[in-house]
């Protein structure tokens, strides 16, 4: 068991193979205080991190009890008697009284982790991981509060959420739940966030931890392109491969709140959960809220270690379904290749194209249905246009599948064109405020999938389609964020509840299509990147990371992706030249370099190839099937960054059997210099030979570290190399 309690200390332990995190009773008030998290320590008698006397507690001084709520570190802070920092639980009684504070009742551990009724979560059995449940009180209230723990007995995560049950036998409101806080001390941090815009998603932010609140949030109804619910803190020294990082990621799809406030002398705040800006609860009496998940990942061993736990964690422990451990199938989308602007011939022509080259999916994009040629209608009228597509899209399916191909089909249930017959019918399933225009975007309105009669038409209207053809692959858009943010199926007062809602809505879709088509391939996207989060990993293996999908962007786009998200998660196309998103011009083997690592397909017309390309599709296609299951399986390591350098970009998978490498060089500027760069390549076996299909050289592991691997010459811009080490015998351990 990887969490115990220690009843003479009254310490709560939680293990992973690398960190500790103690939480100690104070008091006989019973206070949850917050002593350690960090490089694991074996010892068992470590009450004595506890802050009793330096922040007063009250056994110590009752005469400075504000003082001790306004710096004692809390487990799960409260508000309103005394704590200014951020509270993570805020509650209104009837009488208008605002203030909660939380001690503990009981507490009980046990092998496994429990579903989060209606959320997404990642998962566990008895083997894998172990659950701390806290249950803690108001006493003034009667309120009760259930704080969750899950240690992973292999990964160096934490997994935390919190139910509150309304037991004070009153409605109460709740103003914030949030999912975590770290409180702690600060080792000369800097704050690491993903930040963005539509075709720039998740650029890396690395900077020195100040004063007061600093973090990441969305009040967008989706995680964002702007800002990633992911969040950590750093050691000013830690590098990719050393230091101290501690991070959290939260497992929610919707407004988030993650922040950082550095208080009094000093100490630090580190918190996330739902953004408590337009957002309340009402819980009737012995009604419970379910606040999501929120992970956290500690590493000793710098930034890769964090990225290898969450990878880990999120390949193993929340990716479902038939392809968390299949290969996922190449494909060739319509979207870049023909807009809206095709018929069946033309896509039956792409298709021969792909079947020919090998290629094993074809993905019909946006336009196939009502009489959308264009962005401005008809979304909500999911029926299939026969003047486009004559025969439907069983049709069109039955004829790919002659050809060997399997198909992939495009839709966005969650919005509506005012163009269409669902808006004519039912202009109250939009989001909309009586009496204000709602705000278009793209021209098109979000529907209120809080409300069960909109969410079962929809998804109705889709499975109806899905039924009619052979669908392997359903791509989930959703392109714009919500505003109007007004139900009119809810109680004024409920209003608050409504993008929580919402977010409940779509994941129960997403589940419902799951359980009717257990073998579909789900892939989610949100105008490219703006919804790439754990909570959509739940429901899909991957997800659409850009729409730009110029190779170069797209290296910095990866990197910051690929920091928190398994390589297995991001879909990445080889796209026409010029880009349609930049108009830059790049090889078409660097394209494909580039897209290798992730979920590899074409977003282009196939038709229009030079032989040079199409004849290079076949040997693309061939290093995918070999090399992804070791980009998408292997431990993932960042060599050097083009963000960073602004002239090279590298990064490597090891097969977790350290066997094979995979290195994926671009060198994006010549430069001479590079000539005499070499980069050290970590995680191989030291005292292995293994060979460079570069150069055919054979070296040991500890070479390759240590000594280095000079880079491949290359002549010119945008250039690229897959180099493969291959594991030739193992050296006999040294005397
Ligand atoms: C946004 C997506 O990111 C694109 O790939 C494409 O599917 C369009 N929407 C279609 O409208």
């Amino acid at each position: 068991m990887s969490i115990s309690y220690n009843a003479a200390e009254r310490v709560f332990r939680l293990d992973t193979p690398n960190s500790t995190y103690l939480i100690g009773i104070v008091d006989a008030e019973g206070f949850l205080g917050h002593i350690y998290y960090g490089h694991r320590i074996p010892d068992d008698n470590m009450g004595y991190l506890l802050r009793l006397e330096e922040s007063r507690a009250p056994s110590v001084n009752n005469r400075e009890r504000l003082s001790f709520y306004d710096a004692f570190p809390m487990e799960y802070p409260g508000h309103g008697v005394g704590d200014q920092r951020q509270a993570c639980l805020s509650v209104e009684t009837p009488k208008g009284y605002r203030a909660c504070g939380l001690t503990y009742r009981s507490h009980t551990i046990y092998g496994g982790k429990p579903k989060l009724e209606g959320l997404p979560a990642t998962y566990g059995g008895a083997g894998d991981c172990t659950t701390l449940e806290l249950t803690a009180e108001d006493r003034t209230l009667g309120l009760t509060v259930r704080l969750f723990y899950t240690a992973f007995e292999k990964i160096d995560a934490i997994c935390r959420s919190v139910r509150v049950e309304n037991t004070t036998g009153k409605p109460i409101r709740l103003t914030t739940v949030l999912s975590a806080c770290l409180d702690m001390d600060n080792q000369n941090f800097d704050l690491l966030t993903l930040h963005g815009s539509w075709g720039t998603e998740r650029m890396i932010s690395r900077k020195k931890l100040g004063w007061g609140k600093q973090g990441v949030s969305s009040l967008r109804g989706i995680s964002s392109h702007q800002e990633q619910p992911f969040l950590a803190l750093v050691e000013g020294s830690a590098t990719q491969t050393q230091g101290q990082v501690y991070a959290m990621n939260f497992v929610y799809s919707g407004n988030f709140l993650g922040q950082v406030e550095m208080h009094q002398q000093g100490q630090l705040r580190m918190v996330l959960g739902i953004h408590p800006t337009d957002f309340c609860w009402n819980l009737a009496p012995g009604e419970t809220f379910q606040a999501p998940e929120a992970v956290m990942v500690y590493s000793c061993t710098g930034l890769d270690g964090m990225t290898h736990a969450f990878h880990d964690l999120y390949r193993g422990h929340l990716v479902r379904g038939p392809y968390k451990n299949q290969p996922r199938p190449s494909l060739v989308n319509n979207w870049e290749a023909t807009y809206f602007d095709f018929d069946t011939e033309r896509i039956l022509k792409i298709g021969r194209e792909a079947a020919a080259a090998g290629i094993e999916m074809l993905v019909l994009d946006d336009g196939w249905f009502g009489k959308r040629n264009d962005d401005h209608s008809s979304l909500g009228d999911w029926f299939v246009n026969e003047n486009k597509l004559p025969g439907g899209l069983r049709y069109l399916s039955e004829e790919l599948g002659k050809m060997g191909l399997r198909f992939g089909l495009w839709v966005e249930p969650e919005m509506v064109s005012p163009d269409s017959r669902l808006y004519r019918e039912h202009p109250d399933y939009a989001l909309q405020i009586p009496g204000r225009e709602p705000t278009l975007s793209r021209e098109q309105l979000v529907l209120d999938i809080s409300r069960k009669e909109v969410r079962d038409y929809v998804y109705r209207s889709i499975h109806a389609v899905l039924s009619e053809a052979n669908v392997a692959y359903v791509k989930w858009d959703m392109n714009r964020a919500l505003s109007d943010v007004y139900s009119a199926a809810l109680a004024p007062e409920a209003q608050g509840e409504l993008y929580h809602r919402y977010m409940l809505g779509v994941y129960e879709m997403q589940e419902r299509l799951l359980t009717d088509f257990p073998d579909l391939l789900l892939e989610n996207c949100s105008s490219g990147g703006g919804r790439f989060d754990p909570g959509m990993l739940y429901y899909s293996p991957q997800i659409w990371t850009s729409d730009n999908t110029d190779a170069i962007d797209r290296l910095k786009i990866q990197e910051g992706t690929a920091l928190v998200y398994p390589l297995s998660t991001m879909g990445a196309h080889v796209a026409a030249c010029p880009s349609h998103t930049n108009s830059r011009s790049t090889p078409f083997q660097t394209r494909g370099h580039v897209s290798l690592p992730g979920c590899f397909g074409y977003e282009l017309d196939l038709t229009k190839l030079t032989p040079e390309e199409k004849a290079m599709i076949p040997g693309q296609l061939a290093d995918y099937r070999k090399y992804g299951p070791i980009f998408h399986n292997g431990d993932y390591y960042r060599l050097a960054s083009f963000s960073e350098n602004h002239v090279y970009d590298a990064i490597m998978a090891v097969s977790k059997d350290q066997r094979t490498a995979v290195i994926d060089f671009v060198q994006v500027m010549s430069c001479r210099h590079l000539r005499s760069v070499r980069i050290p390549l970590p995680g191989l076996a030291e005292n292995r030979l293994y060979r460079s299909s570069e150069t055919g050289e054979v070296h040991s592991g500890a070479a390759w570290r240590y000594g280095g691997m000079p880079l491949p010459k290359l002549r010119g811009d945008f250039l690229s190399r897959l180099i493969v080490l291959e594991a030739v015998e193992d050296l006999p351990a040294e005397a």
